[in-house]
């Protein structure tokens, strides 16, 4: 049964997963291992975040900068994606998860494209958690390619630029109709935001942890819900809101 989120209980946690690579340099093994071990936490988190009420969640699996790495890693990757969602679909569809991916799907391979167009139709009617992956995927690139979107509406006179809104801004961002990040978690230990979400992380909590992430466990996201639970969240008012969305 899911429970009902709380005040206190984030309504969006975006989670940045490092530490991959590290977690398998100290068991002597290739960087892909890790990358690997990482899928368990993801299902944890995935799990979680339903049984608790949470309303969406997005997981940084690939950055636009990540095309920098070695082929062979890059490749192992992509190949990861393909494996975990022709493993695990079936079973967030049960669950009444709604997929999606953010980024720029052209720069993927196409059979790749091609299995997460499917996974979205597949479970774009569900109401339970939005589950966003992001591959492929910068906070630039979402401002750039949702600037492009506008400017071509005022080119083509549909638009007039003094109309151009906050509101209209997010309407064309990766994330559109998914409420703002709440939270932002990051582990590794590195104390960056990397360009994930820059628009959608502007009034999030930042929680950084230790923990390399294929050893992120229940007790570990139990402790950042926790610090959120203490945050008095005031979106730059005086006293305390609980979402953005009544600010
Ligand atoms: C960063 O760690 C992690 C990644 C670039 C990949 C994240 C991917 C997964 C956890 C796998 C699957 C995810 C889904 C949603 C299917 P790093 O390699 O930069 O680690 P390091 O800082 O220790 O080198």
């Amino acid at each position: 049964m899911v429970a009902p989120a709380s005040k206190l209980t984030p309504r969006h946690i975006a989670i940045t997963m490092d530490g991959n690579g590290r977690w398998a340099a100290a068991r002597g093994l290739a960087r892909s291992a890790g990358h690997r071990a990482g899928l368990t936490p993801v299902r944890m988190c995935i799990e979680e975040c339903a049984r608790r009420g949470v309303e969406a969640l997005t997981l940084f699996a690939f950055s636009s900068e990540n095309w920098g790495r070695p082929a062979q890693e890059v490749g192992s990757l992509m190949g990861l994606f393909l494996e975990a969602l022709e493993r695990e679909l079936e079973e967030l569809h049960a669950k009444g998860v709604r997929l999606r991916f953010i980024g720029e799907r052209r720069d993927l391979p196409v059979r790749l494209q091609a299995r997460f167009a499917a996974a979205e139709a597949r479970t774009a009617g569900n109401g339970g958690l939005k589950l966003q992956v992001a591959v492929s995927y910068g906070g630039r690139w979402d401002i750039i390619q949702a600037t492009q979107k506008l400017a071509k509406e005022c080119s083509s006179g549909a638009l007039r630029p003094e109309d151009i809104s906050e509101a209209r801004f997010a309407a064309q961002l990766a994330l559109a109709g998914v409420p703002p990040a709440d939270l932002l978690i990051r582990t590794g230990g590195e104390y960056r935001v990397s360009n994930f979400l820059l628009w959608d992380i502007a009034y999030a909590e930042l929680y950084f942890s230790a923990r390399l992430w294929p050893d992120f466990a229940v007790a570990d996201l139990e402790e950042a819900l926790a610090f959120f639970a203490t945050r008095e969240r005031r979106f730059g008012h005086t006293v305390a809101r609980h979402s953005a969305a009544k600010a």
